[in-house]
């Protein structure tokens, strides 16, 4: 099993059966008008947060939700750990002292003492947030660290928020599509507005520390879009590796594995893996609301034209 996945496991488990009997009214909290899952996160673990020290060797993978970052973790997991060659007691050293630390998979998860205790993780620390730039620790920027920004179309995002959303027990449920579709276009879910989020990070496209990749370009040629981000960190694959981490990390050799990595939550996770499923949802009025949003927010820009947004996205 992969570093720190035993305890992820757990602590997403426990989250999943406190959400069963959890009144929906409780289930959400809002904290710099944003709104978080309250099984995972806290006021206090965010107001933490702020003071966290990045390390100029930290690899990190930032997302909005469903832009496809499990599968991206896992894949930076892999192309790190090829590059460093660890040997299997050194991740073995690895593996027990993430477990012994109590990490969660994602940097805003967990209680407020998790960034004192992620100071004592050996380097490289691969570090993994669905949050928008400006609710990141300044030291994120201020460092050298690496920031790899995962991307996907707009209306694939949407639709597999609906379905996790609907699915996921410790997020209240929509009682239609359309009424989800309003609360989307609103930024009215967990980790705010997709468009807030996009257009934030695409300001920051050119910094020399930040690197935009799509769900839809690692779709196109996975191993294409695991060179340019190994040519980023400076990782050093031979093609052999390449080629082993894209079958390891297909869609359905995760899933196929899903219990193992992710429990429970696998299930709910893994649901198609592709582009384009947006058509079996969106009705032609909504279809055209979303290209004019998303034309007004990010028309134009290297973002847009990264996820071919007039190749995957127009009717
Ligand atoms: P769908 O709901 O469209 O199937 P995240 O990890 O950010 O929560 O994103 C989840 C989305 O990534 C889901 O999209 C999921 O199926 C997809 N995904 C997960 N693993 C994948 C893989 N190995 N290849 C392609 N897509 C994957």
């Amino acid at each position: 099993m992969s570093r720190n996945r035993e305890r992820a496991i757990e602590t997403v488990d426990k989250a999943l059966a406190q959400g069963e009997t959890m009144p929906p009214a409780d289930m959400l909290f809002s904290y710099r008008g944003v709104l978080y899952p309250a099984t995972l996160s806290s006021p206090e673990t965010l107001e933490a947060l702020k003071s966290f020290e990045a390390r100029s060797d930290d690899v990190i993978l930032a997302g909005y939700p469903k832009t496809g970052t499990n599968w991206l973790d896992q894949m930076l997991r892999e192309l790190e750990s090829a590059d460093a060659r660890y040997t299997e007691e050194e991740m073995k050293e690895r593996m027990d002292a993430e477990k012994k630390l109590e990490l969660s998979v994602r940097l805003e998860f967990g209680d407020p003492g998790m960034y004192e205790r992620m100071k004592r993780l050996p380097s490289r620390r691969i570090i993994v947030t669905h949050l928008p730039p400006h609710l990141l620790p300044p030291s994120f920027f201020q460092s050298k660290a690496k920031i790899l920004v995962l991307v996907r179309n707009p209306k694939d995002t949407a639709v597999s928020y609906y379905h996790f959303y609907n699915k996921m027990p410790l997020l209240p449920s929509f009682s239609s599509w359309d009424e989800y579709f309003a609360a989307f276009m609103n930024g009215k879910l967990t980790w705010g507005s997709y468009f807030d989020h996009t257009v934030e990070w695409n300001k920051h496209s050119d910094h020399e520390n930040i690197m935009l990749i799509s769900y839809e370009e690692l779709q196109e040629d996975q191993v294409l879009g695991m060179k340019k981000i190994a040519a980023f960190f400076g990782f050093s694959l031979s093609e052999e590796d390449f080629s082993r981490i894209a079958k390891k990390t297909s869609f359905q050799a995760m899933k196929e594995k899903s219990h193992e990595t992710h429990g429970k939550f696998g299930d709910i996770l893994f649901r198609k893996g592709v582009v384009g499923s947006w058509r079996e949802l969106f009705s032609k009025a909504q279809n055209e609301e979303m290209d004019r949003k998303f034309e007004e927010c990010l028309g134009g820009t290297k973002l847009a034209a990264m996820m071919k947004y007039d190749v995957y996205c127009k009717a």
